[in-house]
């Protein structure tokens, strides 16, 4: 046992790098033993192994700012897949949350509580939907927008029994549920859990010509088309303009449902409430989950019009923790913290400056960065392999973590920036300035590091429809 413990040691200490950070404002209640080389053993040790983390743990956060047990502070450009809009512990949303949970935590749906309701009204009138269903996850959000679909199907559309297709986009990403999966291109996420769902009919994302076939062909039978407005664990793929205006028209002809899943884009992410708002297109079905509980709580929701969320009848749909007070609180908070703070409009300039930021670094590393691309505040730095080699975006990012910069790459070449939308010019200064300090120093530096022996990962076509997107 004891030997197998040996490589992540090295590799954590390898990760926890040497930069001086700052000191937490207050004295860290951290004790020596969890540190975060302690607690890094421990999560290996004891937790599945189902993510491959950043090594850096978080021990406290507040707005842009997170510390580690050490004390040591980063900014971050993640916000927890966009969960963190609204910045890390947002005093009105925590103050929402301490609130109700002195007086209210869970009802469950067997009977009302008097704050889901209050929600459900600010929801829908906010977005402009007649009725709302409450989940918690966004994968569960995703799966009520797929059941929604295949009911509303069956009863308003009159698809033959056990007839009905779902057609979604390659390189999309919807969670990590069998129904959400079925709906992926992803390999490590299909591959050793088939048999996938059925029903299901894989199209290139941005294509419209290649939508309009299917719909075409498969019409009759096709339920609902499931989208991201942007593709976010793809990489930040944003769609050609006029992309959603033609997924709508081409819908409506073919009375498909067009169900966006805004869990990532949404709630002001892309400088807009919801990224379909960019082509002025309403959606049937909208799923929201992430920023929707502000980063405290798991809050997903799913709105439609009466004539589609009425399909589904009491007890066909449903969860013990749906709608739960606590969450419908902390939900309330979130949305009046957006509003009340300008995101949407933040998001917006902000993003503009950041891009304006990275596009100068790409300027001083042309071979490097092939791209930088996104809306408001979820962007992306795409990074050409052959430059990278042997490195990869998930070593870049290491190196902005000693720089005091948390980001996540996204497949081996592409790294995603999208801090809370409350971050400040100078921070995005910081990350900007970060990444080409990395490009010019370490960079050459971990590429006589990397052993030659290591094999650039050649993007595999996708099982399900042979598509290879990254190369
Ligand atoms: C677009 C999209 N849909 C669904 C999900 C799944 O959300 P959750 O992880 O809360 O289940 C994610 C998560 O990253 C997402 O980005």
């Amino acid at each position: 046992m004891a030997s197998s413990k040996r490589p992540l040691q090295c590799l954590l200490k390898r990760a926890l790098g040497t930069r001086s950070f700052c000191a937490l404002p207050k004295k860290s209640s951290a004790s020596p033993s969890s540190s975060s080389e302690e607690l890094m053993r421990m999560e290996h040790e004891y937790s599945a192994h189902n993510y491959h983390p950043i090594p850096m743990v978080f021990s406290q956060a507040k707005g842009t700012c997170i510390w580690d047990p050490e004390g040591h502070k980063y900014i971050d450009f993640l916000s927890a897949y966009s969960a963190v809009n609204q910045g890390h512990c947002h005093p009105k949303v925590m103050k929402a949350l301490v609130e109700q949970a002195e007086r209210l935590t869970l009802s469950s749906r067997a009977f009302y509580n008097d704050k889901f309701p209050v929600l459900a009204e600010y929801l829908t009138h906010l977005f402009g939907y007649d009725m709302v269903l409450p989940m918690n996850t966004g994968a569960e959000g995703v799966e009520t927008g797929l059941k929604l679909a295949r009911k509303w199907g069956y009863e308003k559309k009159k698809i033959p029994k056990n007839e009905a297709i779902i057609v979604s986009c390659c390189g999309c990403f919807h969670g990590r549920t069998l129904g959400a999966i079925s709906m992926s291109c992803d390999n490590d996420a299909t591959r050793g859990f088939g048999p996938l769902v059925p029903g299901h009919l894989k199209v290139d994302f941005g294509d419209i010509d290649a939508l309009e076939k299917i719909f075409k062909d498969h019409g009759d039978q096709i339920c609902g088309f499931l989208f991201e407005p942007i593709q976010g664990e793809a990489g930040v793929i944003v769609p050609p303009d006029g992309y959603l205006k033609a997924v709508r028209n081409l819908c409506s002809k073919h009375n498909i449902l067009m169900i966006a899943d805004e869990i990532q884009t949404g709630i002001a992410r892309t400088g807009k409430m919801l990224a379909c708002e960019w082509e002025n297109i309403r959606p049937d079905v909208v799923i929201l989950g992430k920023a929707l509980g502000a980063g405290v709580l798991p809050v997903s929701a799913v709105l439609a019009d009466k004539d589609i969320m009425l399909c589904i009848k009491p007890g066909e749909h449903g969860s013990t923790f749906g709608g739960n007070p606590l969450a419908s609180a902390v939900a309330i908070a979130a949305l009046n913290v957006v509003k009340d703070e300008g995101l949407i409009e933040r998001a917006a300039t902000m993003g503009q400056e950041f891009r304006d930021q990275l596009r100068n670094v790409q300027m001083r590393f042309p071979e490097i960065i092939k791209e930088v691309r996104g809306r408001g505040l979820l962007n992306a730095v795409e990074m050409n392999n052959k430059a990278l080699f042997p490195a990869s975006a998930y070593d870049v990012c290491l190196k902005l973590k000693e720089r005091g910069i948390l980001a996540k790459p996204t497949h081996d070449t592409i790294i995603r920036l999208a801090p809370p939308l409350c971050i400040s010019l100078e921070e995005l200064k910081e990350a900007s300035k970060a990444l080409s300090d990395v490009l010019e120093t370490d960079l050459p530096k971990m590429q006589k590091q990397i052993p030659d022996s290591k094999v650039a990962a050649a993007s595999e076509a996708c099982d399900r429809c042979g598509r290879v997107l990254h190369d």
